[in-house]
Formats: structure tokens, C-alpha cells, sequence
């Protein structure tokens, strides 16, 4: 773990609330936990007896079996919940639905939910730990930190890099989650997209808004290439899929005008051929699979700072065994 940062935190909401020495500390944590997927036994005891409940209210591969993964290489009990199937189908609230998983003895609780703030409502409802996995338009905390982790891994720092995301900022927690950490590590973010997809006040965050991906192309070390979400399509956001893709969409062409060293992310998953091309998505400076092994690390480190946190701090020098 970072040197100068003890994890206090209860629950992981969003980054917006993180600190720097938090962010770094988080990072520092997966690249420990990085290596034990490498194993022939990959697992580690530092959350064995600990219970953990994934609450899925919306459709996920990656994070879901991301969660799942990582609780179990921590050797925790991982029980899956679909939204869909349970109770809340009748009618019981999240918070009820949540205080009763918590009355069978469960340590943390991880909540993908199409509302904003819903992570937040149930952090206040129980005393289990709550680690958000996207919840509505708002934040989605574990992939900005893997996106981010993954840059670092990759180019050795954050600070001082350009970084553009490209897409339904608006409408983005991918988008949100990347901007307030990236920032708070040093980086100079771009927002590119349509100005219908574009939020006004970005500009007073000091992320630099463009509606012209041709222009920035050559100053951009990494683009973080968001998914278009077709099923707006309708809301008359842009005017058709094919128009959206030929103003932004990253292809061969564009490929050309980026740095030779410029890395091209996107966090899943991907309509091929609209907001990034299969050879793009597939090639040299596409590392969105690394991200998804990334990702694997970082919810270690997140599960076991929120499940080893203040109450007993010295098992964490246990933690990768
Ligand atoms: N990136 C991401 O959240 O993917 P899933 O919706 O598949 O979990």
C-alpha cells in the first residue's frame, strides 16, 4: 500500500470524495494483488470469513464477474444477487431489500444500480461496507480507477498527460469517475464529443471541451473511447449512428494523426465500427483488454481496504501472501 495513506473508509461511492494519497494508495494496493492472478493458485487468504453480496440491478459482464472474481481470490464467501429475480421485483425498497442481506452477517456490499446516488441511500442503511459499481449517470468508481491504473501501468505516470474522452460525456459515470481522478493526479482531460453530449459546466472543472476530434488528434496521449449508447439514439442527441461515427469515431484514418505512443481505451463494452473500429480496438495501441485484467486488481485492492479498514489495520501486511 502507499506509504503515506491508512484506509479509513468505510464504503468506496465515487472518486469525487477521494484524496490523492487515496487514489495513489488504491493503485499501489493492485499492483501488489496484480501478481497473484499470475499464479498457479490464485488466491490469497486476506478476506477469508468475510462475506461479500454482489446486488446487480442492471445488466454487467465485466464488473459482475470482475466482483466475483476478485472476492473469491481474496478468499471471501461471494454470493451473486440479481436485481431482476429478487424481491425487489414486489415491491421491497433497496434499503430493505439491503438491511436484510445484511441481517445474515454480511461484511461488504457491492451495488450496480441504474439510479444515481443508490450506492450512497444504502451506505447510509447499513453498517456493511457499500463499494459502487456504477450507479445511473453518476459515478463508476472501480472502472476510473482500473482506466487509470492501466494508463499508469502503462506510460509510468498520470500527471501532465493529455487524456481526451470521447462520447456521451453527459450521460457518462465512466466519464465522471475518470475526469475527477485524472484530474486529481495531474492530468489535462479533454471532453469531445457532440455539444448535445457534452456537458456545459465541464469547462468550469477545467476539463477542455471540443467538439472537433480532428482537431486535438496529434496532442492526445490517451483516449478513453466511451461507448454510444444507441438506445438514446431516439432522445434526437446526434443525428444518426453513421454521423456520429464519421465525426467521432476513431479509425485507421484518425490512427494515423495520433502519436505513435498514443494508447486507445475503451471501458466495454464496444459497438465495433461506431465509436472505435474492429482494427483500432484490436491493434497495437489498444489496451482494453488489459484493462479488464486491470480491473481484476483493482477490486482486490478496493474489497480489501474496505474489508480490512481502521479495525484492524495491521492484518493488511498480510494482505498479499
Ligand atoms: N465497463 C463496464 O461496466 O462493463 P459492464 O457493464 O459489462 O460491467
Amino acid at each position: 500500500m502507499h506509504a503515506n495513506m491508512e484506509w479509513t473508509r468505510k464504503d468506496l461511492l465515487g472518486i469525487e470524495d477521494l484524496a490523492k494519497e487515496e487514489i495513489d494508495g488504491i493503485l499501489d494496493t493492485a499492483e501488489g494483488f496484480r501478481e497473484v492472478s499470475a499464479r498457479s493458485v490464485k488466491k490469497v487468504p486476506a478476506l477469508r470469513g468475510k462475506v461479500i453480496v454482489n446486488l446487480f440491478f442492471e445488466a454487467s459482464t465485466r464488473t459482475r464477474i470482475s466482483f466475483e472474481l476478485a472476492g473469491t481470490r481474496l478468499s471471501a464467501d461471494v454470493i451473486n444477487f440479481a436485481g431482476a429475480t429478487s424481491s425487489a421485483s414486489k415491491g421491497e425498497t433497496l434499503s430493505d431489500t439491503a438491511r436484510n442481506i445484511e441481517a445474515m452477517g454480511v461484511d461488504i456490499l457491492v451495488l450496480r444500480h441504474p439510479c444515481s446516488g443508490a450506492a450512497y441511500q444504502l451506505s447510509k442503511a447499513v453498517t456493511a461496507s457499500v463499494v459502487n459499481a456504477g450507479d445511473g449517470t453518476h459515478e463508476h468508481p472501480t472502472q476510473g480507477l482500473l482506466d487509470i491504473y492501466t494508463i499508469r501501468r502503462a506510460l509510468g505516470r498520470i500527471e501532465g498527460l493529455k487524456v481526451a474522452i470521447v462520447g456521451d460525456v453527459s450521460h457518462s459515470r465512466v466519464a465522471r469517475s475518470n475526469i475527477w481522478g485524472l484530474q486529481k493526479l495531474g492530468a489535462e482531460v479533454y471532453a469531445v464529443g457532440p455539444p448535445t453530449l457534452v456537458p456545459r459546466g465541464l469547462a468550469k472543472m477545467g476539463v477542455k471541451v471540443s467538439h472537433h476530434l480532428d482537431e486535438i488528434l496529434p496532442e492526445i496521449d490517451v483516449f478513453n473511447m466511451l461507448r454510444i449508447q444507441a438506445e438514446r439514439q431516439d432522445q434526437g442527441l446526434f443525428p444518426t449512428i453513421r454521423e456520429y461515427s464519421r465525426l467521432f469515431g476513431l479509425n485507421r484514418q484518425r490512427m494515423k494523426r495520433v502519436k505513435p505512443t498514443a494508447l486507445v481505451l475503451h471501458p466495454g463494452p464496444i459497438n465495433r465500427g461506431v465509436e472505435i473500429t474492429p482494427d483500432v480496438a484490436d491493434g497495437p495501441q489498444s489496451l482494453i483488454l488489459n484493462q479488464v485484467t486491470n480491473g481484476l486488481a483493482i477490486r482486490m485492492a478496493v474489497l480489501y481496504l474496505v474489508g480490512t479498514r481502521a479495525t484492524n489495520p495491521g492484518a493488511r501486511e498480510g494482505g498479499v501472501a
